[in-house]
């Protein structure tokens, strides 16, 4: 037997197995139980000592070489196939930038920014509820119950009346419910403001169903309405960006506050470029070409409303505002008609959107100075 050769050939056929599959056979074919290796090894009992001692390392040493022939072979086959299967997958992770980016942030968008970041630099921090609202947290707990003429002025949009239900839900019509959610959740001491989408049945020029307010909510101890002047006037200089904006304090009434007050903001007639006359706020409305513009609702929260958020009106005072945020950008950044906010009109959005990479913050600016 020449074991020379069957090396040799056995070497040379597993050198030239292209796949695992095949080199799995020829390692059957030569080392399985029924091998041809494994009949030579078996060979060895039968045969005399001397032709033992002469054969047998022969024979082991085939098998030895052939075991690590394959050996070899298959880890050059699995290598090769990780390389393929790497080269193959290859995964480009660069995104391709558009050469002008596309999309802008919604003026409603950028302003309540700017009011979160003015009103967390007075302390303030942003609370929410829900816009499919209840009954009771929409205008029982804030002072008006079911015969309370106010809630005729709200135009609500009501959820069908459901059986078992203690009141009816609908969808909030004022920023006002999250007063008595935050009090009831987080108790007192509290300065919060909560902007968000609200809803009323009603639709023209300065009126959509759906709008935006943010409401503001101080709770503490020994609150008065100077506290509320110097908050509004603060914010206000901040988000107009001037510091001659003077406030006007009406007397008014809500069911939530008491007193109650309306806060106008003075403005100038000035010449647009157009030829049309604008209003520039600043300055008193009562000097000569100025006039009042009504701006927000505010007081000093009702006794009532206090108890209703589950805390004591002997211990605990507060104010509370809320403003209109579609209003806030029509007069910072000059749109007149609110409907145009919600059309979805590519060419508006171009137009008075902001980029998505100007955040505005206090630090750098919440907008580019006049
Ligand atoms: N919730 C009132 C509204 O829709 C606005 C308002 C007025 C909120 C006075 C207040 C407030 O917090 O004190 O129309």
């Amino acid at each position: 037997m020449d074991y020379a050769a069957t090396r040799q050939e056995a070497l040379t056929r597993i050198a030239a197995a292209q796949d695992l599959e095949v080199l799995e056979k020829l390692r059957v074919e030569f080392l399985g139980k029924q091998g041809s290796v494994s009949a030579l090894l078996k060979t060895l009992g039968a045969m005399s000592p001397e032709q033992r001692q002469a054969e047998g390392p022969q024979i082991h040493a085939l098998r030895e070489g052939v075991t690590e022939a394959l050996a070899s072979r298959k880890a050059g086959l699995e290598s090769a196939a990780l390389e393929a299967r790497l080269a193959a997958e290859t995964v480009d992770l660069s995104l391709p930038a558009p050469e002008a980016p596309r999309g802008t942030v919604h003026p409603v968008s950028q302003v309540m920014d700017e009011l979160a970041e003015i009103f967390a630099d007075l302390g303030f921090a942003v609370a929410s509820g829900p816009e499919i609202e209840d009954d009771w947290h929409n205008f029982t707990a804030l002072n008006m119950p079911e015969s309370h003429p106010a809630r005729a002025m709200h135009d609500t949009f009501y959820f069908p009346e459901e059986e078992g239900q203690s009141g009816r839900m609908l969808l909030r019509t004022h920023t006002s419910p999250v007063q008595i959610r935050t009090m009831l959740k987080d108790g007192a001491p509290l300065r919060i403001i909560a902007p968000g989408r609200v809803y009323r049945s009603d639709s023209d020029a300065t009126h959509t169903p759906m709008f935006h307010q943010v409401e503001g909510l101080v709770i503490d101890k020994g609150i008065h309405l100077g506290h509320l002047k110097w908050t509004l006037e603060t914010f206000l200089k901040a988000f107009f960006e001037r510091e001659d904006i003077v406030l006007r304090l009406r007397p008014s009434y809500f069911p939530f506050t008491e007193p109650s007050v309306e806060v106008d903001v003075g403005f100038a007639l000035v010449n647009g470029p157009d030829g049309k006359s604008r209003r520039v706020l600043g300055g008193s409305g009562d000097a000569p070409g100025h006039g009042w513009m009504e701006l927000l609702g505010s007081g000093m929260v009702n006794r009532k409303v206090i108890e209703f958020g589950g805390l004591d009106p002997d211990e605990w005072q507060g104010f509370a505002f809320g403003i209109g945020v579609d209003r806030l950008a029509m007069l910072k950044y000059g749109m007149d008609d609110l409907r145009a906010f919600f059309d979805g009109d590519q060419r508006w959005l171009a137009h008075y959107g902001f980029s998505a990479l100007d955040v505005p913050t206090l630090s750098g600016g919440v907008g580019t100075p006049a």
